[in-house]
């Protein structure tokens, strides 16, 4: 049995410690934001992030997790009350199939935890592990930018502020 903190929440899974993380999150927790692209570390779709860090969660396994905390892209919003990174990625469009996307999210919420000012080139460098097929990549980059700057707004909410990316 291993003990995982999920989007605040923890689980007992009977897995072997080997087992990568995405398989649990998807089969046993039923979270299912997080996708199976390549599953060898390679496209970026089953991105998570651990402790605040973007992790590709098919190559991670539960061994190294515990005492962990877990975060998928159901854990930053709901549909009814997205997080910034959603709404923004929404508002600028940035999916077609989608496939792409939840790992895009993470790894750019986990970049814009850390820097909450990035360029256009950091966002390119960051997210450069990612895979998109459809080909949505400019539209990511005005999303990333526009969750930044809603993020930075909401923290300074006062100073009113804002601008629309
Ligand atoms: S499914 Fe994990 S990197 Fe492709
Ligand atoms: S939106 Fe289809 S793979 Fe990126």
């Amino acid at each position: 049995m291993i003990k995982l903190n999920v989007n605040g929440q923890d689980h007992s899974v009977d897995a072997e410690p080997d087992t990568p993380l995405l398989y649990v999150l998807r089969d046993d927790i039923k979270l299912n934001a997080a996708k199976y692209g390549c599953g060898l570390g390679q496209c970026g779709a089953c991105a998570v992030m651990v402790d605040g860090k973007a992790a590709l969660s098919c190559v991670t396994p539960l061994v190294v997790l515990e005492g962990k905390q877990i975060t998928t892209l159901e854990g930053l919003g709901t549909a009814e009350n997205p997080a910034p990174i959603q709404r923004a990625f929404m508002e600028k469009q940035a999916a077609q199939c989608g496939y792409c996307i939840p790992g895009m999210m993470m790894r750019a919420q986990a970049l814009l935890q850390r820097n909450s000012k990035p360029t256009d080139q950091q966002i390119r460098t960051e997210l450069a592990p990612h895979l998109c097929r459809c080909g949505t990549h400019m539209r990511i980059l005005r999303a990333v930018q526009r969750a930044a700057r809603m993020m930075e707004s909401s923290d300074h909410s006062s100073s009113g502020h804002g601008s629309s990316l």
